[in-house]
């Protein structure tokens, strides 16, 4: 599996700077050959998105997915939806939904298997608040939330999986979580999926990434990780010349 980087572009630009962004990073990234790029934009744009893209070397991922299939959800966007309009990849259990939006483990866990079921590979943000991480809790919450997330999942563990290790004080903080600092943290994440699958699974199909005020200058030092498949960048994806330096360490 190639390394990956994620763009997670929020509900910060409107739809011609959307499409502007798309646009050149089409062009600026189209030598990228060793990284696997995908971009997260607004659902109202994907489809937008998705055609100007074309038959380009960068995916789309959504930002999140209902957790349920089908039916009577005002507002809510089904895995099949976005699987349809060629979406690859979906988002899940963001910081800032689990905590801003009360997205619950239970919730994460349905989005997983509604996931799975359209053929899309949820992307698992997991990670520890500044109180969890200060009260020595970090592994713990880890723990839990890979638990919940992926209990009785149908889809796994034949299918691909990319786990999100965010920090949630690390998120759009300017303060990161060095590379070197990682290991025991992917040691707990790796422990974690071989138990409740296998270590197979997690060495063959599991990509992990690191997300937390990642720029292009620490950008390097994450891309030479032993234990890390990438990383998934928030401020900095939304800035060409940022996204490009970024994408070109990577190579
Ligand atoms: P950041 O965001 O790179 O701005 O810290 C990362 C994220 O929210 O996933």
């Amino acid at each position: 599996m190639k390394k990956m980087l994620i763009a997670n572009w929020k509900m910060e630009l409107t739809e011609s700077a959307t499409l502007d962004l798309t646009f050149h990073l089409k062009k600026r990234l189209k030598k990228i050959s060793q990284v696997e790029i995908v971009i997260a934009p607004s659902f109202v744009y994907l489809k937008e998105v998705k055609n100007l893209l074309g038959k380009s070397n960068i995916a789309l991922a959504a930002q999140t997915v209902a957790a349920q299939q089908k039916g009577k959800f005002t507002g809510e966007v089904s895995a099949e939806m976005l699987s349809e309009i060629g979406c690859q990849y979906a988002i899940v259990g963001h910081s800032e939904r689990r905590l801003k939006l009360n997205e619950t483990d239970e919730m994460i866990n349905h989005k997983i298997n509604q996931c799975y079921h359209a053929g899309i590979i949820p992307v698992l943000c997991i990670g520890e608040s500044a109180e969890q991480k200060s009260s020595g809790q970090s592994d713990t919450v880890i723990v839990r939330q890979l638990h919940a997330a992926l209990e009785k999942v149908d889809g796994l563990p034949e299918n691909e999986l990319v786990i999100a290790y965010e920090p949630v004080w690390a998120i759009g903080s300017g303060q990161f979580l060095p590379a070197e600092q990682i290991f025991p943290f992917q040691r707990t994440i790796k422990r974690t999926i071989s138990s409740l699958y296998s270590e197979k699974f997690y060495d063959e199909n599991v990509r992990l990434l690191y997300g937390g005020s990642v720029n292009s200058i620490i950008a390097k030092s994450y891309w030479a990780s032993d234990f890390l498949d990438g990383i998934l960048i928030g401020g900095a994806s939304l800035d060409l010349e940022e996204m490009y330096n970024i994408a070109v360490e990577g190579e």
